[in-house]
């Protein structure tokens, strides 16, 4: 019976992940804008600081794992302050409560969009933890249009993965016993995706950005359960990977190229 920390618990995969936590038994400490047990905004260091303190709070300090999933995909800057700071910043402060529990494991949610094209500059600024350099250029990048604009969200999750790769060998994380790895979901049906689905156009431009011959698009629960190995126990000696848990898109557009 262990304590789990799920941001982006109030939707989607982060609630489809809550669910399946709570069915086997487990605690888990919802995070999010609303709905969820600890409401707060991610996108503010102010707001992470604020989660990780009620966290730690509602839980007396005992938590065994955290699963970052909260995350937008809007073409504006606000999508790395969310989807790259909202995940760094709130687990490195709670990396010091992870690393007293017996078995500690850390999982966030990167997506297949970190292979497609992105702005290298971004990308560093967000690996040099510089959050207004980041925000301005990816304010930057809106304001040139929406395609720019959507740069964001590949590089926030290019940076993300890149991130959890670097940093989940070293002494706060592996030196502490902690597993750390990123989930990287091919299309999944959730509120995100929704309204893109729901035309055959939007469906056509999603389907030939991320092919999925093996199943097709998937539920959230796909990714959940992907998500509940990796936070548990069995999971000893995987970390600094992003799994690509996505129909074989991976496979179908980097090939050999690995
Ligand atoms: P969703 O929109 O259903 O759920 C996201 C949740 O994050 C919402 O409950 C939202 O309130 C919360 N959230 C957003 N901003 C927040 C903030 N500032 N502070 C706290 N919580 C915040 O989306 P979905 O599809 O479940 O996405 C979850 C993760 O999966 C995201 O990181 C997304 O980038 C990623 N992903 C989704 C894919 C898809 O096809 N749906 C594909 C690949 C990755």
């Amino acid at each position: 019976n262990r304590t789990y920390v799920v941001t982006g618990s109030a939707s989607g995969i982060g609630a489809a992940t809550a669910e399946l936590l709570r069915e086997r038994g487990n605690r888990v400490i919802g995070v999010d804008l609303r709905d969820a047990e600890v409401v707060a905004d991610l996108s503010t260091s102010a707001g992470r600081v604020a989660a990780a303190e009620a966290v730690l709070a509602a839980s007396d300090g005992q938590i065994d794992a955290v699963i970052a999933a909260a995350g937008i995909s809007a073409p504006r800057a606000l999508t790395v302050s969310v989807n790259f700071f909202g995940v760094t910043e709130f687990l490195e402060a709670l990396a010091p409560a992870l690393a007293r529990s017996t078995a500690p494991r850390v999982a966030a949610v990167s997506s297949m969009a970190s292979l497609q094209p992105n702005s290298a500059e971004l990308v560093e600024a967000l690996l040099g933890g510089d959050e207004a350099a980041a925000i301005a250029i990816g304010t930057a990048l809106a304001e040139d249009g929406p395609e720019t604009g959507y740069l964001n969200y590949p590089s926030s999750k290019r940076a993300l993965s890149r991130w959890i790769r670097r940093e989940s060998i070293t002494p706060r994380w592996a030196g502490a016993g902690i597993p750390m790895n990123a989930v990287a979901p091919g299309t999944v049906v959730t509120p995100m995706t929704r309204e893109l689905l729901a035309s055959e156009e939007g469906r056509a431009m999603v389907d030939a950005a991320v092919p999925m011959p093996l199943n097709g698009h998937s539920e959230p629960i796909v990714i959940a359960r992907l998500l509940a190995w990796l936070t548990s126990e069995e999971n000893t000696h995987t970390t600094g990977q992003t799994i690509y848990t996505d129909g074989g898109a991976d496979a179908s557009l980097r090939g050999d190229n690995i």
